[in-house]
């Protein structure tokens, strides 16, 4: 059986506080309201794909706790193939605090957990079924060793890869990032990786640059809602998104990796499939939560005329 992507990362159970301030040390605080959902960059990525319609396969570990199930029938109730989440005896599950303020803005803070268990040899224990998948969507929740693993079974294979470097951690190295087919990082995990400023839009682009010229192959920058910058050799691409109400922001990012994944499987074309991802990032802000506010095919194409966005 031929799946499209294979989304090899990690899940979370977001705990999500919606507060008007950020309590100050020693400071006891009432927030207005509270949701937990399923979350992760991975998880979310594969979710928002699925929801899309692609065929998902997803790899990922769970603790053993009250959120293990919970996690694997959430991925699954979207059509994602759980075969390859597995439960790891004695830890906790993958959490991540967050808080979301008046204006959108989110603090989120990850507990990895069973996140950190999964490892290089998994990725070849699970080589049959990888090799099965036209796309490999990484992110960096999960051991840097096995990110590189599995950078390096896609080119063995001649699977494309997709790396979204977020978090962002300095200790990433970038000659991995070069045997990615896209690199996807948002401003901030810019800003991180190449220590240059990204205020302005010229700074992003300079700062793009000096990344793009270590050698990776395609740069997507995301930037919330000034859309997104695609460069590709001496090509600058820049998709603007349209003008929404941001409730919440998190996990637009993972929107954003998601929805471009499906779409490129669908259709090999990378400036249309980044078009799309912007759209599809911004409808995800209009709603509370990460995989809560994605849409489906269906909801995303009324949404798209609502707004009459670009097609
Ligand atoms: O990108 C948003 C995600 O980051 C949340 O779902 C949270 O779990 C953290 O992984
Ligand atoms: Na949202």
């Amino acid at each position: 059986r031929v799946t499209d992507i294979a989304v090899i990362g990690s899940n979370m159970v977001d705990l999500i506080a919606y507060i008007d301030k950020m309590p100050k040390a020693g400071e006891t605080l009432e927030a207005d309201d509270f949701a937990m959902g399923c979350g992760g960059k991975g998880a979310n990525q594969a979710v928002a794909a699925a929801k899309l319609g692609a065929d998902v396969l997803m790899m990922s570990r769970v603790g053993e706790d009250m959120f293990a199930d919970n996690t694997i029938q959430n991925l699954a109730q979207f059509g994602v193939d759980t075969r390859h989440v597995r439960k790891v005896p004695g830890v906790s599950s993958g959490v991540a605090p967050i808080m979301v303020d008046r204006d959108s803005q989110n603090r989120i803070l990850i507990i990895p957990g069973a996140n950190k268990h999964l490892l290089p040899a998994d990725i070849e224990a699970a080589a049959d079924d990888l090799r099965q998948c036209k796309l490999i969507v990484l992110q960096l929740e999960i051991p840097l060793a096995t990110i590189y693993r599995a950078i390096e079974f896609g080119n063995a294979e001649n699977i494309p890869v997709i790396l979204n470097p977020a978090p962002a951690t300095t200790e990433l190295d970038l000659r991995y990032a070069c045997r990615c087919d896209f690199f996807m990082p948002n401003e901030t995990e810019l800003e991180i990786l190449t220590g240059m400023p990204v205020h302005s839009l010229e700074q992003i682009e300079a700062a793009a640059s000096s990344l793009l010229h270590r050698g990776l192959k395609h740069l997507v920058v995301t930037l919330g809602e000034r859309g997104a910058l695609h460069m590709h050799g001496d090509k600058r691409t820049h998709l603007v998104a349209p003008a929404v109400e941001a409730v919440d922001t998190t996990g637009a990012g993972d929107a954003f990796v998601g929805c471009f994944a499906a779409n490129y499987i669908a259709t090999g074309d990378i400036d249309s499939s980044i078009q799309r991802a912007v759209q599809y990032a911004s409808h995800s802000v209009t709603g509370r939560g990460t995989q809560t506010s994605y849409a489906t095919a269906a909801q995303f194409d009324s949404w798209l005329e609502d707004v009459g966005a670009e097609r």
